[in-house]
């Protein structure tokens, strides 16, 4: 049986990019189980995103979602999907820019091709989303009754937006650049009551890292790199994306939420350098 949580989040639509598994699925289960409406937002997985529905909406959760596809990184699709959420939920409250992938390859061998898909999916994706979210925050207006700020928008950052990456530079560059994005979106809407942050995960068990950690050997040598001594799970970015999301947390603004068990710390020093 599913705890019911404190219902933070009731009222509210949340639209979850990516959100046909690992973190993405755990946040628009998270939220669901806050009270949100959810979207799903996949791209190719549409099993997934039916199974993630389908979850929220049985009886354990009795939550509401449904499925949209669309591909983040083009604009008449995102437009396409805003305008499909919003007629079927009457608004979007909270988006969670978090579809993301990686096309890893050594430096001298990264194809133009590898480097433009990961820059237009996390990055420019972000933009995008972000762009129709604050219009209809914008349009809607402020609900009192609601939440304390006109709308939220999370986005999914990682530890790589300080990290530096080698073999990954890509991704490394689509993070920074994710940080950035965030930071001057929250400064530019924050006064008309946006309120936007990031989450930057650590290693979390999802499909994208597998080899990382589905051996014991991989999984010894990842957790050299986190001091708290455990690789992530998915849900331990649900919990903190809902808080995010709710008034609970209605004073943080512009930042970066690192959920990585201390990879940041950078453990190699430890006795070293
Ligand atoms: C990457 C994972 C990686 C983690 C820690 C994430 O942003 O997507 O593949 O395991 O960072 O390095």
């Amino acid at each position: 049986m599913y705890q019911k949580f404190n219902k933070r989040l009731e009222g509210q639509t949340a639209l979850v990019t990516g959100s046909s598994s690992g973190i993405g699925s755990a946040v628009a289960l998270a939220m669901a189980k806050e009270g949100a409406n959810v979207i799903v937002n996949y791209v190719g997985d549409e099993t997934g995103a039916i199974k993630v529905v389908d979850f929220i909406n049985n009886d354990e959760v009795s939550g509401s979602a449904i499925s949209i596809q669309a591909d983040v990184s083009k604009e008449d699709q995102v437009q396409d999907m805003f305008q499909k959420g919003i007629s079927h939920f009457g608004t979007i409250d909270i988006l969670v820019n978090n579809a993301g992938l990686q096309k890893d390859a050594a430096f001298q061998d990264m194809t133009l091709a590898e480097w433009q898909k990961v820059i237009d999916v996390n990055l420019t994706g972000q933009f995008l989303c972000a762009r129709e979210a604050i219009r209809e925050f914008l349009k809607r207006g402020p609900r009192p009754e609601i939440s304390a700020a006109i709308g939220k928008i999370i986005c999914m950052s990682s530890v790589h937006e300080v990290i530096p990456w080698g073999g990954h530079a890509n991704y490394a560059a689509s993070k920074g650049g994710v940080m950035m994005l965030m930071k001057s979106m929250a400064q530019e809407l924050g006064p008309k009551k946006i309120r936007i942050n990031s989450i930057a995960p650590g290693a979390i068990k999802t499909p994208i890292n597998k080899n990382a950690w589905d051996t014991p050997e991989a999984e010894k040598e990842l957790l050299k790199l986190i001091p708290y001594n455990r690789v992530g799970e998915t849900s331990d970015i649900g919990s903190v994306a809902a808080w995010l999301a709710s008034d609970e947390s209605d004073y943080i603004h512009g930042t970066t939420i690192f959920v990585d068990g201390g990879m940041t710390l950078y453990p190699g020093f430890y006795g070293n350098g």
